[in-house]
């Protein structure tokens, strides 16, 4: 009985191989050939089925069949891999060619930053007065009652005080009211000749409207020599003006007063036929000179300080200093 039972086994190898090597061939991914494999050769797979008719085999027989069998499954195992190969190969060409890079394929455009319109002002006001020798200042926003106030002149309760309406902090500090607070700084730890330009943010409690913010930023100039007079404090600001703005623009002084300058004066310049109110002035007080260590009859001075907020809008013709802090693109993307 057993040779037809061999026959039929060798007879169904047989017919395993041909039909897992046509399925082979044409098998076209990784998921369908891991099927295929499982399906063939796996536990419950077609080659173990018939492998189970071996139990009714002669002893002489069953290692025959065995030797073909293993023939067959190292066959398709061979076969199997070399087409894991060629699609594995396949996958890896395929996404290369996929991914590759047009470098001819227009770029997308990454818009470069600028400067803030207000920062751009502040700097061509700081290289026009290095241009005319003088050396960028600055000092602290937390400030001392002395750099901001004593030593400028203003002992605590000096009238002048109420001109700035301070933000005080716990101890003996505050938000600096204005940068003349770094011509202290500065003279203490130099001698003369002083040509400085000291820019920088200052604090007061103002209320917020198209002109006025609590935060805003001042720039301060200051001239110590032996000799130094009222008309070298004009001319100076007249050169600055007409630099930053043009020739034809005019500077005007008024007498005003402050505690640390004496004559003071607030000057206002001429641009396109009108005039702009655009800051303080003044021959350094004295009593400032004397605060720092100078002698007032060796050495005299000149000091002025303006607002940048002021500048940026004279020259951007801004209606509202609003627009300087608010970080709208659709602002900001004009300059
Ligand atoms: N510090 C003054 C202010 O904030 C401005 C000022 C006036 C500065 C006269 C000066 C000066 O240097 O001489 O209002």
């Amino acid at each position: 009985m057993t040779t037809s039972t061999l026959t039929q086994i060798e007879s169904d190898l047989q017919t395993l191989q041909q039909e897992a090597e046509e399925a082979i061939a044409t098998v076209g991914d990784l998921d369908e050939l891991d099927k295929l494999r499982v399906s063939f050769l796996g536990k419950k797979g077609k080659l173990s089925q018939i492998l189970r008719g071996m139990g009714k085999l002669s002893a002489e027989e069953r290692p025959k069949v065995g030797a073909v069998a293993n023939q067959v499954k190292e066959g398709l195992q061979g076969q199997l891999e070399g087409k894991l190969n060629e699609l594995q190969q396949a996958k890896i060409a395929a996404q290369l060619k996929a991914e590759t890079l047009d470098v001819t394929m227009p770029g997308v455009g990454r818009p470069l930053g600028h400067k803030h319109p207000l920062q751009s002002a502040i700097d061509r006001v700081l290289d026009i007065f290095v241009g005319l020798g003088y050396t960028v200042a600055e000092g602290p926003q937390v400030e001392s009652d002395y750099y901001n106030f004593e030593a400028l002149n203003t002992p605590p309760d000096h009238p002048a005080r109420d001109m700035q309406d301070t933000f005080y902090l716990p101890g003996d500090r505050l938000l600096r009211t204005h940068t003349s607070s770094v011509q202290i700084r500065h003279m203490e730890n130099n001698e003369p000749p002083i040509r400085i330009v000291a820019p920088g943010r200052v604090y007061r409690r103002d209320t917020v409207d198209a002109t006025h913010s609590a935060v805003f930023h001042q720039i301060e100039i200051l001239a110590i020599d032996k000799k130094i007079n009222f008309g070298d404090l004009k001319g100076t600001l007249k050169a600055f003006f007409q630099e930053l703005m043009g020739e034809d623009t005019d500077v005007l002084l008024r007498a005003s007063y402050f505690p640390f300058t004496e004559p003071s004066a607030e000057f206002d310049v001429k641009w396109r036929g009108k005039w702009l109110e655009m800051g303080g002035c003044g021959m350094v007080d004295p009593n400032v000179l004397k605060a720092v260590g100078y002698d007032p009859e060796v050495y005299s001075g000149f000091a002025a300080g303006f607002g940048a907020e002021r500048i940026a809008m004279v020259l951007h013709k801004l209606d509202d200093i609003r627009h300087l802090y608010n970080s709208d693109m659709r602002f900001l993307s004009q300059f």
